[in-house]
C-alpha cells in the first residue's frame, strides 16, 4: 500500500494536506486508519517532515511531483499487488476498496472512477463550447491497484520517456496494459480547493471512523 502524501497543498493554502485536521484527525491519520489492514503502508511525506516508523508503516521523504513520490515508494515496496491512494481523499468507502481489490487481483490493473453528474462542456475562452457526452467520461479516483511489476515497468517507461502523469493508471495504460474502471464513490473526492474542505468538514461529522 503506497500513500503519496508529500504534496504542499498549494491550492488549498493551509500547508501540507497530510497534516490538515478534519474532525479531530489529520488526513494522514484517516488514511492510515482506513488501510490499517494492509501488511505494509509506505508513506511519502512532504520534504522536511519526518515521522517514526511503526510496525506496518514506513515513512520517507517524497519527491517533487506525485509521480516521483509514488516511484520512490514503489521501489521499496514488496508483494505481488500494490495499491496507491492519495492522502487527499480522506473518506475511504470500504465497499469501494473491496471492489477495487477484486478487480486488481483479477486483471492486474484497476482504478476506482466515478460518474459525472453535471453537463460536461468545453471552455472556449470563457464561452460555452462543445458538449461532451458525460456518459463517456469518468472521474478517476484512488485507490488504484496494480501488479507491482507492471507498475514498476510503467514508472520506468514514464521516466525514460519524460512523461508526467497525475495518476498511475495513465502510465500503466501508456505501457499498453488495460486498466479496469471500477465504480468508485462520490464521497471519495479529493480535497483540493478551500470549498472542498467545507464539504469535507460537514461529511466528517457523520463519518463512521
Ligand atoms: O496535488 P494533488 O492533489 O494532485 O496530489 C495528489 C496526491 O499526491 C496527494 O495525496 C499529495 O499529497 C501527493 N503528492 C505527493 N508528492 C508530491 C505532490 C503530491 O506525494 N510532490
Amino acid at each position: 500500500m503506497l500513500l503519496p502524501a508529500a504534496g504542499s497543498g498549494e491550492r488549498l493554502g493551509k500547508g501540507p494536506k497530510a497534516f490538515l485536521r478534519l474532525g479531530g484527525k489529520t488526513l494522514l491519520e484517516r488514511a492510515l486508519e482506513a488501510f490499517a489492514w494492509a501488511d505494509e503502508i509506505r508513506v511519502a511525506l512532504p520534504p522536511g517532515h519526518t515521522l517514526q516508523d511503526e510496525v506496518n508503516v514506513t515513512y520517507r521523504s517524497g519527491g517533487a511531483s506525485r509521480q516521483e513520490s509514488v516511484y520512490l515508494l514503489l521501489q521499496e515496496a514488496r508483494g505481488e499487488l500494490v495499491l496507491v491512494h492519495d492522502v487527499a481523499r480522506p473518506f475511504v468507502v470500504p465497499e469501494a476498496v473491496e471492489r477495487l481489490l477484486e478487480a486488481a487481483q483479477k486483471t492486474g490493473a484497476a482504478t476506482l472512477a466515478a460518474t459525472l453528474a453535471d453537463t460536461l462542456v468545453q471552455n472556449w475562452r470563457g464561452r460555452y463550447g462543445g458538449v461532451l457526452p458525460r456518459e463517456d467520461y469518468q472521474l478517476v479516483q484512488t485507490p488504484q491497484g496494480f501488479r507491482r511489476e507492471l507498475l514498476l515497468a510503467a514508472h520506468r517507461q514514464a521516466l525514460a520517456s519524460g512523461v508526467s502523469a497525475t495518476d498511475d493508471a495513465q502510465i500503466v495504460m501508456r505501457l499498453g496494459h488495460a486498466v479496469a474502471l471500477v465504480p468508485g464513490d462520490r464521497r471519495m473526492f479529493k480535497i483540493t480547493y478551500p470549498e472542498d474542505l467545507e464539504i469535507a468538514e460537514g461529511l466528517a461529522k457523520s463519518w463512521k471512523s
